[in-house]
């Protein structure tokens, strides 16, 4: 067998073990009441914050990018040394204590069975619900990792990484330049920090420039909300249209140049992810799809719910999820 043989042998070996172990309604006999204990949290928490759908939906990302969709992000205990959360590409992360009083809950109705990763992963899908986004089922039977360590989120997708570099991490994850513009598509809804700004307004390319993708018009709207040397933690949407509801308007904006993080910017860099944006929202492009984004991201999710499933010897059913067994 050739090397390449064997690699897909081995790839597909391991895509198909992972997968195997997934199956939507896995709780159905020993925990039948999972999605409405995650839902009815998720709902009431969402109601009195705003952040926390954004904060959900981001958090499977992060969890599924690092050692695959293993609730390894959760740990912050304090016996675990530089556990994964501290990682630079974590900054922001949030929605830590919906997953934990959700667990809390699964361990009074159905203690021992269900896994934080499952928690993570309906709790993401009904975010993007309450913001006015599509239903799909989601595949539970992820078990939580035994790993937590800093440096293996060293790899995580950085605001300012060229297309090609977005494009070789997402690879790295089975993922396709498809689903990099699709799952990017989340940057619908929430903020960012100014944080993530600087270089994008005042120094891409060393120059004291601004990224040549920003629209002319635009640009100075970004300058004003997060001024050069300005407050950092100031905040400010991802979607400068319509941030608190789940559509497809992100790709418009990144088409027209009114994206506002780089790395939402740079998929119109790419002959192949500027097609994938232009087929959801070019009316005129010979590529215009025939289903709409919120139906493909909701594939897209899924997709990446698979990432690095952990099994019953690589994992366990944590009783804390900040904590291992
Ligand atoms: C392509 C690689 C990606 C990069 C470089 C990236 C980067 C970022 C950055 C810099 C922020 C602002 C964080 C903050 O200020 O707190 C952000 C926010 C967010 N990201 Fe991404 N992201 C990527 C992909 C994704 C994906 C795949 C998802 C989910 C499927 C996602 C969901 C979100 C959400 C919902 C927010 C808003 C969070 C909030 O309001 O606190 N991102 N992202």
């Amino acid at each position: 067998m050739k090397k390449t043989q064997v690699f897909l042998t081995i790839f597909m070996f391991h895509f198909c073990v992972s997968k195997g172990q997934l199956q939507v309604g896995y709780y159905s006999e020993t925990c039948p009441n999972v999605e409405s204990i995650v839902n009815s949290i998720v709902s009431e928490a969402a109601q009195s914050d705003p952040r926390v759908a954004p904060f959900l939906l981001r958090l499977h990302f992060h969890d599924c990018f690092v050692e695959g969709c293993d609730g390894s992000i959760l740990i912050n205990d304090a016996k675990v040394t530089n556990p994964e959360i501290g990682a630079f590409g974590h900054q922001g992360v949030g929605g830590f204590e919906q997953i934990e009083k959700a667990k809390q809950d699964l361990e009074v109705q159905c203690p021992g069975i269900v896994s934080c990763a499952d928690i993570v992963a309906l709790a993401a899908r009904d975010a993007v619900v309450l913001v006015g986004g599509p239903f799909y089922d989601v595949e539970t039977g992820r078990k939580d990792g035994l790993v937590s360590n800093q440096t293996l989120a060293d790899d995580m997708p950085d605001v300012n990484d060229s297309i090609d570099i977005l494009k070789s991490k997402f690879l790295n994850k089975g993922l396709t330049e498809k689903e990099l513009v699709l799952l990017s598509g989340a940057h619908t809804i929430g903020t960012t920090a100014c944080f993530f700004m600087p270089k994008r307004l005042y120094n891409f390319t060393g120059r004291n420039d601004s990224d040549p993708r920003i629209n002319p018009n635009f640009l100075p709207v970004l300058k004003r909300h997060c001024p050069k040397d300005g407050d950092v933690n100031v905040r400010i949407p991802l979607d400068a249209v319509t941030n608190e509801e789940f559509d497809d308007q992100i790709l418009r904006n990144i088409k027209n140049g009114t994206a506002v993080i780089a790395s939402d910017a740079r998929l119109y860099d790419d002959d192949i992810t500027r097609q994938v944006v232009d087929s959801y929202v070019d009316e005129s492009s010979e590529f215009m799809s025939l289903f709409s984004f919120e139906q493909d991201f909701t594939v897209a999710m899924v997709k990446m719910g698979r990432i690095g499933v952990k099994t019953k010897s690589n994992g366990e059913i944590r009783r804390v999820c900040g904590s291992f067994n």
